[in-house]
């Protein structure tokens, strides 16, 4: 396998380093005119990850930062296949639910990681009138259009490269153009998605799209989360920056009403176990699947989530610049697939914070708009980050 280091902190460690103890050894005057530098580790490399069946290469970028986090990111549908963090007692565990092999990928995946677009969740009847053109997308989820449709961003290739190092981060960056009337959507949409490890323990994932025609935008990541690295995530306590969300009906499409999470399983305005009252859910949804209205307004980084495994203690607090976020709790996982690490995945084996405009918003007025125009930008983050307690 070909590995070609990127950044050239590696190449200096050595070099750095006998600096760094010199300057130990030296007169604290020496000291004080000369900070010793602080010597990165950071780096990211770059591997190849096989061969599409049209025989198009596919890169993978890992990624590192100081306290032994790893990312892995791939070109093929700017999917995150693993990410380690440390516990409270600094051994490292994988994260995310996902597979250490591109064939596994191309055999269904069911959305492990991927980046969502150009619409994330749902849309009714998989059609919505903009601008008085009514525009038909393709079904894939019964009547309905869910998840960019049958070939969505997750299944396309990228473009990716590795961004000049930075101190105290590393990052990696994915293009795409997704041509006029793809799964019957208007307009080119050139679309950047970036994700960022940071010494703070932050996975930062920055989207930014423009477009030549007015068309409906909705970026996500689809990443299942399971703090323990296995098992199931009902142990893992959430508390969700919520008190309202939309309810939808049994093709998970919303009402248009945005109701008070009060008295309802969904209320994680306290930190509550996520198996809690998961069976009140059932037989459907299955679980969770439902999208919370966050609530902060305008489009900062607002912190909305925070999830504690108190077993390893591993916590993320998830903050977005989005107004809604679907949690969905795996609930159609069985067993049968086994990811990186054989590790089984077993029903409710990861739980997804993705951040989102509202399903089906291009059909709601009064949800918060999801339409890109020409000569807009459109700019969405997320940022996830790990600490222990
Ligand atoms: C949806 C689920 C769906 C899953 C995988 C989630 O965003 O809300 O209903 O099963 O994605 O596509």
């Amino acid at each position: 396998m070909k590995i070609s280091i990127i950044s050239v902190w590696v190449g200096l460690l050595p070099v750095t380093a006998l600096l760094f103890s010199l300057l130990l050894a030296a007169p604290p005057a020496l000291e004080a005119a000369n900070p010793p530098a602080r010597p990165s580790i950071q780096r990211v490399e770059q591997t190849d990850f096989g061969k599409t069946s049209d025989g198009t290469a596919i890169k993978l970028f890992t990624l590192r930062n100081a306290h032994g986090m790893v990312a892995k990111v791939m070109t093929f549908g700017a999917i995150l296949t693993e990410l380690q963090v440390p516990d409270r007692n600094g051994s490292a565990a994988n994260v995310v639910l996902g597979f250490d092999n591109l064939d596994r990928y191309l055999k269904g995946n069911p959305a492990f990681g991927i980046t969502v677009g150009r619409f994330a969740n749902r849309i009714a009847k998989a059609r919505f009138t903009l601008d008085g053109r009514e525009y038909l997308l393709a079904a894939n989820s019964g009547s309905h259009h869910i998840h960019g449709g049958r070939k969505g961003f997750d299944k396309v290739v990228w473009s990716g490269e590795a961004l000049p190092p930075l101190n105290h981060q590393s990052a990696v960056q994915f293009s795409y153009t997704s041509p006029d009337g793809e799964e019957g959507y208007p307009g080119t949409l050139r679309v950047k998605v970036t994700y960022t490890l940071t010494d703070d323990n932050e996975l930062r994932i920055d989207y930014t799209a423009a477009t030549d025609k007015p068309t409906p935008i909705n970026l996500t990541n689809h990443s299942y989360f399971n703090l323990a690295g296995s098992g199931d995530v009902l142990n893992h306590e959430l508390w969700l920056n919520a008190d309202r969300y939309t309810p939808a009906d049994n093709d998970l499409i919303p009402t248009g009403e945005i109701a008070s999470v009060k008295g309802t399983p969904l209320d994680f305005t306290k930190p509550t176990a996520i198996g809690a009252r998961i069976e009140q859910l059932k037989p459907r949804p299955g679980g969770y699947d439902h999208n919370f209205v966050l609530n902060h307004s305008g489009r900062s980084l607002a912190l909305s989530a925070r999830v504690l495994e108190p077993k390893s203690g591993r916590v993320m607090e998830m903050s977005t610049t989005e107004p809604g976020v679907q949690l969905f709790t795996a609930n159609f996982l069985n067993g049968s697939i086994v990811g990186t690490g054989s590790v089984a995945y077993p029903q409710h084996g990861g739980f997804c914070l993705e951040t989102q405009h509202f399903p089906d918003s291009v059909n709601h007025p009064n949800f918060p708009s999801a339409i890109l125009r020409p000569g807009q930008t459109f700019n969405s983050t997320t940022v996830f980050k790990f600490s222990t307690q």
